[in-house]
C-alpha cells in the first residue's frame, strides 16, 4: 500500500487513494500510515462483504426462480433484492461491541470493558423472540439529529419467547 500511496502523491488520478493522499482539512494532510491504516479498512470493509452478499443475493434468486423472474420483469425492484437479501442472509453474521458497564442480561452478568459477539442473522426472528416488547417505564425515545436522525437511547422491556 505504502508504494502505492508515495506513486499517487506524485501522479494523482481520479482514484479513490489519489484522492485521500490530496485531501486537506484546514491546510492538514492525513499521515502515509493513517492513509494506509484507512484504505487497509476501507478494501476490506468493502470488497469482501459486497462479493459475499452478491453471491447470496444470487444463491436466493436462483433459489427461487420466481423471485428471478420478478426481478428480471421489474427492474426497479433491483434495490429491494439487495434489501431484502441483506435482512434475510447477510454476508457478515456477527459484530462485537464492548460493555461500557456492568450489564445483567438473560441471569449472566456482562462485565465493564467485556466483549460481547452479537448474531445479526439472529435480528431475523425478532419479531418471533419478543412478543411483548414495549418502551421501557413509557419513555417514548425521542428522535435526535439533524444530519443524521435516531433516538440517540432506546430502552425497551420484553421477555424473550
Ligand atoms: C453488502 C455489502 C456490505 C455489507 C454486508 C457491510 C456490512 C457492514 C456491517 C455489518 C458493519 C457494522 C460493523 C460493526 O458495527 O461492528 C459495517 C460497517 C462499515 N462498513 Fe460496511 N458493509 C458493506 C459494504 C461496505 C462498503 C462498500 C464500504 C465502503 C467502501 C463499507 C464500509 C464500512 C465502514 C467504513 C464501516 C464502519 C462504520 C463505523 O462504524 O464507523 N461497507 N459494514
Amino acid at each position: 500500500m505504502l508504494p502505492l500511496i508515495a506513486e499517487r502523491k506524485d501522479n494523482p488520478g481520479e482514484d479513490l487513494i489519489s484522492k485521500i493522499v490530496h485531501a486537506e482539512i484546514d491546510g492538514e494532510r492525513l499521515s502515509d500510515i493513517e492513509i494506509k491504516s484507512f484504505v487497509s479498512f476501507l478494501l476490506v470493509a468493502g470488497s469482501e462483504t459486497t462479493d459475499l452478499q452478491m453471491a447470496n443475493m444470487w444463491l436466493r434468486l436462483l433459489e427461487h426462480p420466481e423471485q428471478l423472474a420478478a426481478v428480471r420483469q421489474d427492474r426497479s425492484l433491483i434495490p429491494a433484492a439487495f434489501a431484502e437479501t441483506l435482512r434475510h442472509t447477510p454476508a457478515v453474521l456477527m459484530i462485537m461491541r464492548q460493555a461500557s458497564e456492568d450489564t445483567d442480561f438473560h441471569n449472566k452478568t456482562v462485565r465493564a470493558g467485556e466483549t460481547v459477539t452479537l448474531l445479526l442473522a439472529a435480528a431475523n426472528q425478532l419479531l418471533d423472540s419478543m412478543d411483548d416488547i414495549a418502551f421501557a417505564d413509557g419513555i417514548t425515545p425521542k428522535q435526535e439529529g439533524n444530519f443524521v436522525r435516531a433516538p440517540r437511547s432506546f430502552p425497551v422491556t420484553f421477555r424473550p419467547t
